[in-house]
């Protein structure tokens, strides 16, 4: 098993270009079941998690390429709409075939996801969202099985008791677009990863509008045909690098990005003293500004802060001075990392869905640490570039589904970040 040891100390400086974003090219690579045409999607990340999508979609019949970042695709058989719990177990988010299949096929089953250290996370949004559409969906022998003769264009309430779902409006969005008549979402997930995805089946020839809101009125076609569609940059990724280039109090270019997509975290980081300079073209300069203060944060659906970002803002604020609040709105158990941050010299105490971080500069040290998901990874990769000494990072697999070579391109601006094998494993 692979692990990071990061040695800290070093100023990050240079340039950086973010990749493809992952949680835009899952539902949007599984989207290209809904067409028998070849589609051509750009920009694509290389990570485990679309590695492993590529397979379950190959499982399903679709034959793909995939090389320097595009990934075509073609369906070529459409006998196999069962998704086992082998390939699903290894990715929840595998669960974005399921409305691609029903709308295309007539019957999906997708083993159920599960839950996972980050939250129980449901799918009863998905369910009840196709469901309104018209198709026969129930949960047996640990499958969702889905099946409809025709679907047809309803009203449907996808606000859950955390907000909206990301997935879940993926999900019945891309079976909607080949309903009958007009299927309007209400408390849809508005992310700018859904956005792409309502871009990318408008150009297959969808019928989407109200991209961008809560609100989605999608008239159904009869047939979608290929595309060529480049994914959006991925904003969790600019932001961990953001924060690395202030954590560190370097000098970062990130060149790349939306800045429209960053402003929530763009924001707390400028509350707290990193200096954020716009650069016209898709980049942001990005230095430390002397000590860091304390800021309060909560994760809330977009606009608000992403839970996507909440361990590696909370990595920073463990070197402010003074005591901020991280509050999860969207997955309340989302803390596995703060034992491991304690372990670095953090000073983080949970309460509730909140965490009470007191923060100290030059207080971090390195030790042995274990990721527990990919976001917590990141944070821990953050800490161990400020800590004094070593700090050995273990299951980095989890790093590796969602950061496209993390550790050259931190290499390449400075961080001291080296893979390699390791005997050690820890048991949960
Ligand atoms: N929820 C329900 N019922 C449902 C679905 C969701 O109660 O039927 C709850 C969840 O338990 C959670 C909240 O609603 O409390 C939001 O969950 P959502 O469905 O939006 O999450 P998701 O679609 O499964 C995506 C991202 C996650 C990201 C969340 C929230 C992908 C592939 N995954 O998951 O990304 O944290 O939205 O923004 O898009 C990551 O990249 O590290 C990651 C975990």
């Amino acid at each position: 098993m692979e692990q990071f040891v990061v040695t800290g100390g070093n100023r990050l400086e240079g340039r950086v270009q973010i990749s493809g974003s992952k949680n835009a090219a899952l539902p949007i690579l599984a989207a290209t079941l809904l067409t028998d045409e070849e589609c051509r999607i750009e920009g694509v990340p290389d990570l485990r998690d679309v590695r492993n999508l590529l397979t379950i979609l190959e499982n399903l019949g679709l034959q793909s390429t995939f090389e320097d970042g595009v990934v075509t695709t073609r369906v070529s058989s459409e006998t196999n709409s069962t998704a086992p719990y082998e390939h699903v177990r290894k990715m929840r988010a595998s669960i974005c075939v399921l409305g691609p299949l029903v709308a295309k096929r007539g019957v999906a089953e997708v083993s159920l996801p599960g839950g996972c250290v980050i939250g129980v996370r449901p799918i009863e949004l998905h369910v009840k969202g196709l469901s309104d559409l018209g198709v026969d969906i129930r949960v047996e022998d640990g499958f969702v099985k889905a099946r409809c003769q025709e679907l047809r264009g309803h009203s449907t309430y996808l606000g859950g008791t955390f907000g909206s779902s990301v997935l879940g409006t993926a999900n019945v969005m891309s079976a909607a677009v080949l309903a009958r008549g007009r299927t309007i979402i209400e408390h849809a997930a508005c992310e700018p990863e859904i956005q792409d995805l309502a871009h990318m089946l408008n150009s297959m020839g969808a019928e989407i509008q109200g991209i961008g809101s809560h609100h989605l009125v999608i008239d159904g076609v009869k047939q979608l045909g290929g595309t060529v569609h480049r994914v959006i940059p991925d904003r969790i990724e600019a932001g961990t690098f953001m924060v690395a280039g202030a954590i560190t109090g370097g000098d970062l270019m990130i060149e790349g990005l939306v800045m429209n997509h960053m402003l929530a975290v763009s924001d707390k980081l400028k509350e707290s003293g990193v200096i954020i300079d716009e650069i016209p073209d898709n980049a942001v300069r990005v230095r430390a500004g002397g000590i860091f203060r304390a800021v309060d944060v909560t994760t809330l659906p977009y606009p608000g802060f992403p839970t996507d970002m909440q361990a590696q803002l909370m990595a920073l604020l463990s070197t402010a001075s003074g005591t901020s609040v991280v509050t999860e709105k969207i997955y309340p158990d989302r803390f596995m990392h703060v034992a491991e941050y304690n372990r670095l010299g953090a000073r983080v105490r949970k309460e509730g869905p909140s965490a009470i971080v007191e923060g100290a500069p030059d207080m971090l040290s390195g030790a042995p640490v274990m990721a527990s998901d990919l976001r917590a990874s990141a944070g821990l990769v953050l800490m161990g570039l400020v800590a004094k000494g070593q700090t050995h990072i273990n299951r980095i697999y989890h790093i590796d589904r969602g950061y496209e070579c993390i550790d050259q391109k931190l290499r390449a601006i400075g961080g001291d970040v080296q893979r390699r094998e390791a005997n050690v494993d820890f048991e949960f």
